[in-house]
C-alpha cells in the first residue's frame, strides 16, 4: 500500500498568506497542515508516501518536509508541472504508484478519525474505491454524491450547482490499480480539469467495487481563513500537552492546556490555554486567550488576543482591543502608539483584510 498527497494548488482563498507560501504549509497549532495528514497516513502503516508538488510552491514543501524521516516514512517528491487536476496528479504519480492500491489525501484536508479503518475496510472488501463523505451545509462548493436507499454511490457530480444531496466528498481516497485504467479514459471537465470525481464515477458505471462511507468526527478543508480558525480550534482542544519551556515571571499566571517554547519569556501577562506559543517569543503585558497560537520568534507587547494564529516573527504592539479571529501573516508589524493615535499608516499586501470592529 501507498500513499500520494496533493500538495500543489494555488491557495487563491487564502491569500495574501499564499503569495509566499504554499497553503499546505500554513501552520495550525504551529505545524504545517500537510504534517497532520502525513502523520495520519503513517499511524495507518503506510510509509512510503508520494507528494505532488507544483513548480511555485514545491521546493518550499520540499525543504521543509524533508525526506520523510522525521516521520518514519519515505517521500518522493513528484512534480506536477500545471494544476491539470486531481485525477491528472494520480497520472503524473502513476510511475511513482506502479500497480500499487493507495490511499490519495488533499494536502488541505484534516480529519479527526483515524485513516486505519477505512483502510481495512477497503483491503478486506478487495474494492477498487472507498470514498469518504460528510455532510455539509454548502454542497456547491464541493464533489457531491448521490445515494440509494442502501447506501451505494450512483452518481458523483463536481461542484454541482443543484447539489443531488448534501454529501460532500472528503478529499481523501482509496484506490486499486484500476482506477489509473479509469484515468485513461475521462476527459477534461468544462474547466479543464482531469477530475478524480469522474474516474470514480468511470468505476461506479464500470461496474467495479466503489464503496462509499460516511465520516464521523470532523472535517476540515483548510482553504479558507475561518476553516483555518476552526482548525485551529479543534486541534488545540485535542492536544492534551502542557509543557512550558520558556521562562514566565512572577508577574504572570498560565491558566489551562498551554505549551510555551524554549527561549521564549512571558512578563507580567496571562496566558490562558488552550495556547501554544513558539520558541524565542517575548510577550510583555500581554493577553493571550483560549485557541491561540503564536508561531516562534513573534513579540508581543500590551496586547490581548484570542482566537487566532500569529505566524513567525510577527510584532503586535499596544493594540488594547482585543484581536480576535485572525490570522497575521510572518513579520506582520501591527503597532499602535501609547497615546491616542492621531493617524492610520498603513504597508498593506495585495488581498490583506483590516476590519476595526
Ligand atoms: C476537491 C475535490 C472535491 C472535494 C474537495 C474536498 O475540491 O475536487 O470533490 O469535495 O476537494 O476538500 P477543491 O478543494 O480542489 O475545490
Amino acid at each position: 500500500m501507498k500513499a500520494i498527497i496533493l500538495s500543489g494548488g494555488k491557495g487563491t482563498r487564502l491569500r495574501p498568506l499564499t503569495y509566499t507560501g504554499a497553503k499546505q504549509l500554513v501552520p495550525v497549532a504551529n505545524k504545517p497542515i500537510l504534517w497532520y495528514g502525513i502523520e495520519a497516513i503513517v499511524a495507518a502503516g503506510i510509509t512510503d508516501i508520494g507528494i505532488i508538488i507544483s513548480p511555485e510552491t514545491g521546493e518550499e514543501v520540499k525543504a521543509k518536509t524533508g525526506d520523510g524521516d522525521r516521520f518514519g516514512a519515505k517521500i518522493t517528491y513528484i512534480l506536477q508541472d500545471a494544476p491539470l487536476g486531481l485525477a491528472h496528479a494520480v497520472k503524473v504519480a502513476q510511475p511513482f504508484l506502479e500497480d500499487s492500491p493507495f490511499l490519495m489525501y488533499l494536502g488541505d484536508n484534516l480529519i479527526q478519525s483515524d485513516l486505519r479503518l477505512f483502510l481495512e475496510h477497503f483491503q478486506t472488501a478487495s474494492l477498487d474505491a472507498l470514498i469518504m463523505l460528510r455532510e455539509v451545509a454548502n454542497p456547491t462548493a464541493f464533489g457531491v454524491a448521490k445515494l440509494d436507499e442502501s447506501g451505494r454511490v450512483l452518481q458523483l457530480v463536481e461542484k454541482p450547482k443543484i447539489p443531488p444531496s448534501n454529501l460532500a466528498l472528503v478529499g481523501i481516497y482509496l484506490f486499486s490499480h484500476i482506477v489509473h485504467q479509469a484515468i485513461a479514459n475521462i476527459a477534461p471537465s468544462a474547466r479543464g480539469e482531469l477530475e478524480i470525481t469522474d474516474a470514480i464515477q468511470y468505476l461506479i458505471d464500470g461496474p467495479k467495487n466503489v464503496e462509499a462511507r460516511q465520516l464521523e468526527g470532523w472535517w476540515l478543508d483548510t482553504g479558507k481563513k475561518d476553516d483555518l480558525l476552526e482548525a485551529n480550534r479543534l486541534i488545540l482542544d485535542s492536544c492534551p500537552d502542557c509543557n512550558i519551556l520558556g521562562e514566565v515571571d512572577e508577574n504572570s499566571q498560565v491558566i489551562g492546556r498551554v505549551q510555551i517554547g524554549a527561549n521564549s519569556r512571558i512578563v507580567n501577562s496571562t496566558i490562558r490555554g488552550p495556547v501554544i506559543i513558539g520558541n524565542n517569543c517575548h510577550l510583555e503585558n500581554c493577553f493571550i486567550g483560549p485557541y491561540t497560537s503564536i508561531a516562534d520568534g513573534v513579540t508581543a507587547i500590551d496586547t490581548d488576543i484570542e482566537h487566532s494564529v500569529i505566524l513567525q516573527g510577527a510584532k503586535v504592539i499596544g493594540i488594547h482591543q482585543r484581536i480576535v479571529d485572525s490570522v497575521i501573516g510572518q513579520r506582520v508589524q501591527l503597532k499602535v502608539a501609547p497615546q491616542r493615535p492621531k493617524a492610520l499608516r498603513f504597508l498593506i499586501g495585495d488581498d490583506s483584510q483590516i476590519e476595526l470592529v
